[in-house]
């Protein structure tokens, strides 16, 4: 028998019933694989959260797995309760509809994009929603709704949006941010949904078909009265720093601003997706997942605004530590964003001088 457990749940001596890839579809350990302690403390900073594994049959010596654990969501319980949130939640959905119908009438009845107005139903209509983190604890609590290329696409926008707001940009360039986000999927629409929606791992093929979507998107955008920084960010957003990226390969200086923008906002979507498998994603662990891919494929004025203005908000918000303590988070370290100081009693701890010790949760 086969069960879908959380990160948080596996024990030593599991075996896995599937390839374990990382965020870039690189194998991790195969099928097969007999699960020990050091192997499973590394999914977390490779961003793998679930894992299939084979549930051997209860007995009496061998005591199936337990129910998924409590995860301490205090933190998160307080934000879905507040009016900001309720409000949040129904513009979101809003929001996705009339971005689904605007698309829709744009490719059936063939009319040309009115990005203006896609923006002003869509994200404008978010615009209440604030300009800095507290716009991720309530994207982190849309767990209901699902992980379509709408629902992404929308993520990605918000998440330009504020971003644009962190790096100083003027108001028509976060607007162009946040429409460069919503579009930058648009490609994906050309390809065959059931792929597109696969559960689980892609084959090489399917892996090599999905990254057309860049290339297709830019074409349809190119026919469009658009600027063509919408039509660069669609082309360009997996395009990596280190030359590491596709379906150009090219570095740093090479690619578009808001496709490097996107590059950081679509991997923080795709970090905190599929959120019914787990609890909210701890931020901490973000920048270990960022950190672990190598900071040099993203944009350094980018990629360090955006990973210290995430942790910096959660400063004097109390947190479980790894080793079951609980204390308050007083201090982000600069050099070491993933392990700030964290205050126990009446002392503080520097998480990076203890290697093992992290934040897991906030509470
Ligand atoms: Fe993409
Ligand atoms: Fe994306």
């Amino acid at each position: 028998m086969t069960k879908r457990l959380l990160t948080s749940q596996l024990v030593p001596g599991l075996i896995t019933a599937e390839d374990v890839f990382n965020l870039n579809n690189r194998l991790l350990i195969p099928k097969g694989t007999v699960l020990t302690d050091a192997i499973i403390s590394t999914f977390s900073i490779h961003g793998v959260f679930n894992v299939l594994v084979r549930v051997p049959k209860k007995t009496a010596a061998t005591p199936a797995p337990t129910e998924p654990e409590h995860i301490p969501t205090t933190h998160y319980e307080r934000v879905r309760s507040t009016p900001e949130f309720k409000q949040f939640k129904k513009d979101y959905e809003t929001g996705i509809q009339a971005y689904k119908d605007h698309l829709r009438k744009a490719v059936t009845s063939n009319t040309p994009l009115d990005v203006k107005s896609l923006y002003q139903s869509t994200v404008a209509l978010l615009a209440e929603t604030p300009l800095d983190s507290n716009m991720f604890d309530l994207l982190q609590n849309m767990r209901d709704n699902d992980d379509s290329t709408f629902a992404h696409s929308i993520n990605v926008a918000l998440i330009c949006r504020v971003m644009a707001h962190w790096m100083n940009l003027s108001e028509a360039e976060t607007e162009l941010a946040s429409t460069c986000g919503l579009l930058h999927d648009i490609g994906k629409l050309n390809l065959p949904q059931e792929l597109i929606n696969k559960p689980g791992k892609l084959t090489p093929a399917e892996f090599q078909t999905i990254k057309k979507h860049t290339v297709l998107g830019y074409q349809t955008l190119l026919h469009q009265n658009i600027d063509h920084d919408i039509c660069e960010a669609a082309l360009m957003h997996h395009e990596r720093c280190d030359g590491s990226g596709y379906p150009l390969k090219i570095k740093g200086p090479e690619i578009n601003f808001y496709a490097k923008m996107i590059a950081i906002a679509d991997v923080y979507d795709a970090m905190t997706a599929a959120r019914v498998y787990r609890g909210p994603l701890c931020p901490f662990k973000v920048i270990d997942v960022f950190s672990h891919e190598g900071l040099q494929k993203y944009d350094p004025d980018l990629i360090m605004t955006f990973l210290e203005r995430v942790v910096n908000t959660y400063v004097s918000n109390a947190c479980l530590l790894s080793n079951g303590q609980k204390g308050t988070i007083v201090f982000i370290n600069k050099h070491d964003l993933a392990h700030p100081i964290v205050q126990i009693g009446t002392s503080c701890i520097d998480l990076s001088k203890f290697p093992g010790l992290e934040v897991v949760s906030l509470i």
